[in-house]
């Protein structure tokens, strides 16, 4: 039996595809490469000597999926693929509803034809909006701002109807606060095909060229007036993953977790954090706040501990120490390598 990936690729799906062969599971992957190549998965496979089925497929080509299922025996799906801008989602509404919320869909009617029933799926703390207390809990009311997070609340909301309808259907929905980082060894990381909106990403540019990084808002009422959030090692996240596996074999239903460390990081805590992981220096400027920018947003992990018995294990100098190697070690990311 094995674990299908979609959008397994991208930054967070290669990751996971690395610790599910690490842990033993079989792989198979599909990607439509609109924000990836196979590079990533073919460094996977150097990475654990393992190696791992990859199609190109859209995830909303129902054909196509019907087809990989009636291949390969699938017994969970992990659904990654999606876009995932927040900012670009309010110009491409329809293009973020098409992919994400069409792509679940058909998604869900393949695995419900072909009798697949466990599903992780990919949230984000973008479907809590602007919230006030924090940590933030699952529980607290989802309230997204931007279109991109109200794909992801569609989409959590579709998953637990049809949960509701299928008592052998489970699924675990984990909302990731901010994944930061890379693989340790430096082989794979983030390669964006558009400029990366991230602030690490962001932050290592301005390292290394030297253009400021503008610091949006400063006049938040946080301790240094920055903006606070919870970057979690990527390698942490795709640990998540192998944990939810585990869990949806003994859960029914749909479980909500959020992936955090639940620490709150200032942007001023990052960049000093970042100087001492790296010894590089990050010229930056302080700007005005962003429309839309939530002052805090750290996680609860009370439950994510209690249910997948998920614990953060990577430090945030970790997490900028891997970045920056995978930076310095791929000036284009991925590049043409595939
Ligand atoms: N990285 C983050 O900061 C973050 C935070 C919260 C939630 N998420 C969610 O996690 C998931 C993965 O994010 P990521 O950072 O790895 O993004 P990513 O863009 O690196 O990976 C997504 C992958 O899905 C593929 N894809 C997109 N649409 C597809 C489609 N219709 N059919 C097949 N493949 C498709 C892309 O080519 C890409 O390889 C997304 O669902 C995203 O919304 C990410």
């Amino acid at each position: 039996m094995s674990i299908l990936v979609t959008g397994g690729c991208g930054y967070l799906g290669s990751h996971t595809c690395l610790a599910l062969l690490e842990a033993g599971y079989d792989v198979v992957a599909l990607d439509n490469f609109s924000n990836s190549t196979r590079a990533s998965l073919v460094r996977v496979s150097e990475l654990t000597g393992t190696p791992l089925k990859l199609y190109q497929c859209d995830v909303r080509n129902g054909m196509q999926l019907i087809g990989i299922l009636e291949e390969n025996e699938i017994e969970a799906v992990i659904h990654f693929a999606a876009l995932k801008n927040p900012v670009e989602s309010f110009g491409k509404p329809l293009e973020y509803y098409e992919n994400n919320v069409g792509g679940t869909l058909t998604l869900l009617r393949v695995m419900a034809m072909k009798g697949v029933k466990k599903l992780v799926f990919s949230s984000s703390a973008a479907v809590y909006g602007k919230t006030e207390g924090q940590p933030v809990a699952e529980e607290t009311p989802l309230c997204p701002v931007s279109p991109y997070g109200k794909t992801k609340a569609a989409c959590e909301e579709m998953i637990a109807a049809y949960a509701a309808s299928d008592p052998d259907f489970s699924a675990v929905v984990l909302r990731y606060f901010n994944p930061i980082g890379a693989h340790p060894s430096g082989r794979i990381g983030e390669s964006p095909k558009q400029a990366p909106m991230n602030l690490l990403p962001r932050l290592m540019a301005a390292a290394d060229t030297g253009a400021p990084l503008t610091v949006t808002g400063t006049d938040f009422p946080t301790p240094d007036g920055t903006g606070q959030r919870d970057y979690l090692h990527v390698c942490d996240v795709a640990q998540g993953h192998v944990l939810a596996l585990r869990a949806l074999e003994e859960t029914k239903g749909v479980t909500v977790c959020n992936l955090g460390t639940g620490a709150p990081v200032s942007v001023l805590e990052l960049i000093a954090a970042f100087e001492r992981a790296t010894g590089a220096k990050v010229p930056y400027e302080l700007g005005a706040r962003r429309e839309g920018d939530a002052a805090r947003s750290w996680a609860d992990v009370t439950r994510a501990r209690q249910l997948l018995g998920f614990a953060a294990e990577h430090t945030l100098e970790e997490a900028c120490r891997d970045a920056w190697r995978w930076y310095c070690d791929n000036p284009e990311g991925y590049g043409e390598d595939v």
